[in-house]
């Protein structure tokens, strides 16, 4: 019997947020911080967890694991999500640990959901995108947050070096190099927690289903006007808008090497989501501030927003404030074997 290290890394979404549960695009990489669960096999039929992190634990009969609260709610939650596609899971004795603070918004959740899977599965060649979509069902029905597709599928399907130009209507993804030469993309945290089950977040999924009734439409991918809209649905829909197109402008700038221009979109992609999609709070303006006041050619806000972590992208030659944290494209969750202790 073998123990499994199981690492799943965050995320940082380059450009392309609030776009995937509307149909849209987004340009996100895995990072290489992340969470950690090793899965040591046990007798019986039961998962044994601790969150090393917390010194908190949890135990529960693999047939029926009952809801909980918390990171409880993800161990549970994807032990139910696997049996319940066919998975073989095995007993085991898990321990959770990572240097990704959770609500920092660089998606400890997914990190966790992807390694848990990763290290209880019996059997790990199953197909990323299904794996993403059953880490996502872990969140939206066991955790309580709506969200869409993006963090799981950076986590899971990231490439090294690479971002992903994803397609939310087919799910089409495609490696884009992220070749910075001397310029450094950093993040730094904001301090303000974001909680996707709490906050904002519902309410703009909600609002963005209301203006697809409101044009008559599927999802907002189709939409191509805010015409008729009454505020704020108008607003939401300008930012979806206006940030699909971004992806695309961001993916022609890496192409062509015009970093400035990524710059510039940052900017106005950070612009968007705080005036049309009101997804900001003061302590994101101040690291906003912050970073631009240190020379950062563009600064936004990455993932849910609400809170979490800032993202910056600096020229050569500008020193990025003290407490921010270098990011670049790391690959994607995996796992390995060892001998059991
Ligand atoms: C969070 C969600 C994602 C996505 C982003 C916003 O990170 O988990 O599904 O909606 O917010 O782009």
């Amino acid at each position: 019997m073998s123990r499994v290290v199981a690492r799943g890394p965050g995320r940082v979404n380059l450009i392309g947020e609030h776009t995937d549960y509307n149909d849209g695009l987004a340009l996100p990489f895995a990072i290489e911080r992340g969470v950690t669960v090793t899965a040591e096999p046990i007798a019986g039929g039961r998962i044994e967890a601790r969150a090393l992190d917390l010194g908190e634990d949890d135990a529960f009969d693999l047939d029926d694991p009952t809801p909980a609260q918390g990171w409880r709610a993800f161990v549970r939650g994807t032990v139910a999500e696997l049996r319940a596609a066919g998975h073989a899971v095995r007993p085991s004795a898990l321990t959770i640990e990572g240097d990704l603070p959770h609500g920092s918004g660089l998606s400890s959740s997914a990190a966790l959901e992807a390694a848990l899977c990763l290290a209880l599965l019996e059997d790990p060649d199953v197909d990323r995108i299904e794996l993403a979509r059953l880490c996502s069902r872990v969140e939206n029905h066991h955790v309580g947050a709506r969200t869409g597709l993006l963090d799981q599928l950076a986590v899971l399907c990231g490439r090294d070096g690479m971002a992903l130009r994803i397609d939310f209507r087919d799910l089409a993804i495609e490696p884009v190099p992220l070749e910075l030469g001397d310029w450094r993309l950093v993040t730094l945290d904001s301090g303000a927690s974001h909680e996707h089950a709490a906050g904002g977040y519902n309410e703009r999924r909600a609002e963005c289903a209301a203006a697809c009734e409101a044009l008559g439409i599927a999802s907002l991918r189709d939409a191509t006007s805010t015409e008729g809209l009454p505020p704020p649905l108008d607003r939401r829909v300008r930012h979806v808008l206006g940030e699909n197109a971004r992806v695309e402008a961001t993916a022609a700038a890496l192409a062509a090497g015009d970093l400035e221009e990524v710059g510039r979109l940052l900017d106005a992609s950070h612009a968007s989501l705080r005036d049309d999609y009101e997804a900001s709070v003061p302590e994101v303006e101040r690291a906003v501030a912050a970073l631009k006041d240190a020379g950062a050619a563009g600064a936004r806000m990455v993932g849910g927003g609400f809170g979490g972590s800032v993202l910056a992208l600096f020229p050569p030659g500008a020193e990025p404030p003290s407490d921010a944290t270098a990011v670049a494209p790391g690959p994607p969750a995996r796992r390995r074997r060892v001998a059991a202790r």
